[in-house]
């Protein structure tokens, strides 16, 4: 009865843990959620108002499925024009990353064509590309990215529809990649004339240090599909996110997107393109960096003080994400229930392995919860872990 894709398929876990959220007393370090209470609720009202004002008719009609023209144009500008002479065509507006995504697999995957992941990589990503059939090969990938002499092997070997990567604060482990790796992947992609997909929505949230050249500008444009989105540095109830990269391709990704949704919703880009005018975007960024380092620090300093010598962690320079890895005997499947039991929760780091591996390993999300609920919730996980024999 169903599509023969449907097979393959199975519900994310994390939506599922996310249904248990809402229980009380719940301390949430599962889902990627942003800090409601930092949203702008009162300059969006605002934003909102003037748009009504400004385009009232114009922002509640059918638009076109590239997205608005001003709102293209401003983020051509942001995405530096000096080197990769960008202009509104390099541009479309997409209802989330997650619907770039969706849409990359549309245009590029036919049954059992190869795409290649990082390993451990972002589980909405699997999720896409699954449903689409593609094999997806994880490559093996260090504190620095995915591993280039592995890369170049399977390179040598086939070549995939597309590379998918994270070098900003990676879901789920948030590491970066160092300039140095950066420009080999660029250069490396560029020479086997492979497309690269560069998932970025967490670079504008760097807590420390200066930020690197994406993938995008060092490879200046070509090869390239930049993807980054609104959801984490305004809100993800509006789901406008954008793609970058060469015009004719971004072409066949709005003629799959006109079968899908026809367009992003109008309002929505009306009142972030009225946002980013107001002035107040970078300021709002400010104000959620610092709010999220504070939780960065707080979740730090209750790892060190809750979890076993046994355990290790990434420290996160941005982003919203630590990555724990347990003894290689650990379950943390199991752990996950007790402490679901007591009222905390985490992603088993399973989920985002292609290859289901990574039984001992779990990410935590540090921004949606305020510091002390960080504290309370890391004693509680600490106490589970006699679940793990530790
Ligand atoms: C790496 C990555 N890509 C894409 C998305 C989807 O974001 P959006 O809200 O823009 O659809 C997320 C959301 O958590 C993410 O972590």
């Amino acid at each position: 009865m169903y599509a023969e894709r449907m097979g393959t398929i199975k519900n994310s876990a994390i939506r599922d843990i996310l249904k248990l959220m809402s229980r009380p007393g719940m301390i949430s370090f599962a889902g990627g959620l942003p800090a409601p209470e930092l949203f702008p609720v009162k300059e969006i009202a605002a934003c909102a108002d003037a748009v009504l004002r400004k385009n009232g008719p114009a922002a509640l009609q059918y638009s076109v499925t590239e997205g608005i023209a001003p709102l293209r144009e401003k983020i051509a500008a942001m995405l530096d024009p000096g080197r990769t002479r960008l202009s509104a065509e390099n541009v479309i507006i997409t209802q989330g990353s997650q619907q770039a995504l969706d849409l990359l697999s549309k245009v590029f995957i036919d049954k059992g064509s190869p795409v290649f992941t990082e390993n451990p990589t972002y589980l909405g990503a699997l999720q896409s590309f699954q449903l689409f059939q593609a094999k997806v090969t994880a490559i093996a990938s260090d504190s620095g990215g995915i591993d280039l002499a592995s890369l170049r092997k399977h390179l040598a070997r086939q070549k995939p529809r597309f590379v998918y990567v994270m070098p900003n604060f990676q879901n789920p482990t948030g590491l970066s990649y160092p300039l140095e790796r950066r420009k080999e992947l660029a250069k490396l992609v560029r020479d086997h004339d492979v497309v690269l997909v560069e998932d970025d929505p967490y670079g504008a949230l760097r807590f420390e240090g200066e930020g690197l050249p994406s993938l995008f500008e060092l490879a200046e444009g070509r090869n390239v599909v930049y993807l980054s989105s609104f959801s984490k540095t305004i809100a993800p109830g509006f789901r406008v996110a954008y793609a970058a990269g060469d015009a004719e391709l971004l072409k066949k990704l709005v003629i799959a997107k006109q079968g899908t949704d026809l367009q992003t919703n109008t309002f929505g880009q009306y009142i972030v393109n009225e946002y980013l005018e107001s002035g107040l975007y970078q300021n709002h960024i400010d104000l959620v960096i610092k709010t999220y380092r504070g939780r960065r620090d707080a979740m730090l300093r209750a790892l060190e003080r809750h979890l076993p010598g046994s355990a290790s962690w990434t420290k996160p320079g941005g982003g919203m994400f630590f990555w724990v890895r347990l003894p290689d005997d650990a379950d943390t499947g199991a752990l996950l229930k007790e402490c679901i039991t007591r009222n905390v929760a985490f992603v088993p780091g399973t989920e985002f392995f292609p290859d289901g591996s990574g039984k001992n390993t779990l990410r935590l999300n540090f921004t949606n919860a305020a510091e002390p609920d960080i504290e309370e919730g890391m004693q509680r996980i600490g106490k589970s872990l006699k679940v793990c024999g530790l």
